[in-house]
């Protein structure tokens, strides 16, 4: 045979719709399986799922949605990196038990109570600690101290109405003593002060008890939410500067990281950052063994996403379940964690990630329809979408996203894009959606005999599906009537 013919000789790639997990003996109820999972060498999630980092799936909102429910959010890079750095900020401060100081309204003892209501007002809040000028706690007020004065209609100061015995706690102070304190004096917020009793925070029992809401969420070691950043290949300054802002997770972002001069820039970054650096996208068995000796973690999907045209644009591309199953063959003897992104439509293509060797999945369609995602609900012929499109879009290259492709900006009409833009039927809370995939994973670990991440990993085993056993495999023959929270067809 000849060098070309012999090309043909290829060997086969499969993905979801390929394969299904093989049922096995089972002791294992679906809702006791333990999902927590490691995404990178030292970060570990409660939930095995990850927002892709694209500009209409992972800003703040989505970045605090996910670490509450115990995953992770990955905020996108077509931001300058201020932007990013708040952004970062605005997840890290999302569930604090402490309010900072400069987050804390307050009053002066000179304000009237009008002035002081009308501030909290338009604060939103319901109570401020009263400061002097060298910021020490003076008193504490309140609607309920500041209502009888305002129905008597005088122009009294807040030193008069405040209640001037208050309670404060120090810096150091832990969720469980702020509510016994709260209870015991039948406070709603307690001043942080330091040694000099200045003003530095504030705990109050709404943030205590929205705490207590999200007992599953990923946190760091100060509790305060995970978040993930995606950083250009060639972007020292912004990987510096997100890592400083207290980036949890680092992702290397481009499509095509088994190109040789990403990865000596992405090994570079993993020299200069305190975060998990997380280097992706790659496909195959020999693009893993070129990023495992550095890498915190391997992020696979070359053209899978459901906006992606990387395959019909390039005619290149892995299919998803037989390159996480390449990458992972390697990763795993380094102890590196693999996450599949891209490609995933229902649940239980997740959990056939997992099967195929994946700790974590990375999803874009699928959360782009949430309240969560950036952008408005738009209606079209009465119906509720959102917009999703693929940063390899023209519009998405167009604000700043063409490094991923290794594509400079141009005029629209020069680039060459590898993805869409299009519109994805709204869905309301990512809570429930990220239910219904959690419970699909859990319920996959349940016919496998799987209790944790690790053992899916182990004890799952695959059947090759034909076209008639697809088929087999969706609703068939009836008319749905009702519509699944975790189905819709066509999807
Ligand atoms: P899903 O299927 O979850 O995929 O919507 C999300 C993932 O798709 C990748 N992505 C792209 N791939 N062209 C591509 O070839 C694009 O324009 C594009 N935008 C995003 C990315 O890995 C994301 O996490």
């Amino acid at each position: 045979d000849g060098f070309f013919s012999e090309k043909l000789r290829v060997p086969e790639a499969l993905t979801f719709d390929d394969v299904l997990l093989r049922p096995r003996e089972s002791r294992v109820e679906p809702d006791e399986a333990d999902v927590s999972t490691q995404v990178s060498k030292n970060v570990e999630l409660n939930i095995p799922i990850l927002s892709a980092a694209m500009d209409t799936v992972t800003e703040s909102g989505m970045a605090i949605g996910m670490a509450r429910e115990g995953g992770l959010g990955v905020l996108h890079r077509s931001m300058d990196v201020d932007e990013v750095v708040a952004e970062i900020e605005r997840v890290k401060r999302a569930d604090e038990l402490v309010i900072r100081r400069e987050n804390v309204v307050t009053a002066r003892p000179d304000q009237t109570v009008q002035e002081v209501d009308e501030m909290m007002e338009h604060e939103g809040v319901s109570g401020a600690p009263v400061v002097d000028e060298d910021d020490e706690v003076l008193g504490i007020i309140s609607g309920t101290d500041i209502r009888p004065y305002l129905e008597v209609g005088e122009k009294d100061s807040v030193e008069e109405a405040m209640t001037d015995e208050v309670i404060t706690v120090h810096e150091d102070v832990e969720a469980r003593e702020a509510l016994e304190l709260m209870y015991e004096h039948k406070i709603e917020r307690v001043p942080v002060v330091d040694d000099d009793g200045r003003l530095v925070g504030l705990v109050t029992m709404q943030g205590i008890l929205a705490r207590r809401e999200h007992e599953n969420a990923a946190r760091d070691e100060d509790s305060k939410l995970l978040v993930g950043v995606a950083v250009g290949p060639f972007e020292q300054d912004r990987a510096q500067a997100v890592d400083e802002a207290g980036a949890d997770v680092l992702f290397i972002d481009c499509a095509h990281a088994h190109n040789l001069n990403v990865i000596d820039s992405a090994r570079e970054i993993k020299e200069e950052v305190e975060a998990d650096v997380v280097v992706g996208n790659i496909g195959t068995e020999a693009a893993a063994e070129d990023v495992v000796d550095f890498a915190d973690g391997v992020k696979v999907g070359i053209g899978p996403g459901s906006i992606c045209t990387t395959r019909v644009v390039s005619g290149s591309g892995m299919p998803q379940i037989t390159a996480v199953s390449e990458v992972a063959d390697v990763a795993s003897d380094y102890d590196v964690p693999v996450i599949a992104d891209g490609g995933i439509r229902y649940s239980g293509d997740a959990a056939k990630a997992i099967a195929a060797g994946a700790d974590a999945v990375m999803l874009g369609s699928y959360f782009a329809g949430t309240d969560e995602a950036p952008g408005r609900v738009i209606t079209m012929n009465g119906k509720k979408y959102k917009q999703y499109r693929g940063m390899g879009s023209v519009g998405a290259m167009q604000s700043g996203g063409g490094e991923r492709y290794l594509k400079d900006e141009q005029e629209d009409e020069e680039f060459v894009p590898e993805g869409v833009e299009a519109a994805t039927p709204y869905k309301g809370s990512l809570a429930s959606e990220l239910h219904q995939l959690v419970g699909g994973i859990q319920s996959g670990m349940g016919y496998v005999g799987a209790e944790t991440i690790p053992e899916l990993k182990e004890r799952a085993r695959f059947v090759r599906v034909s076209q008639a056993g697809q088929t087999e495999g969706h609703p068939h023959d009836v008319m749905i009537t009702d519509e699944a929270p975790n189905y819709s067809p066509g999807e």
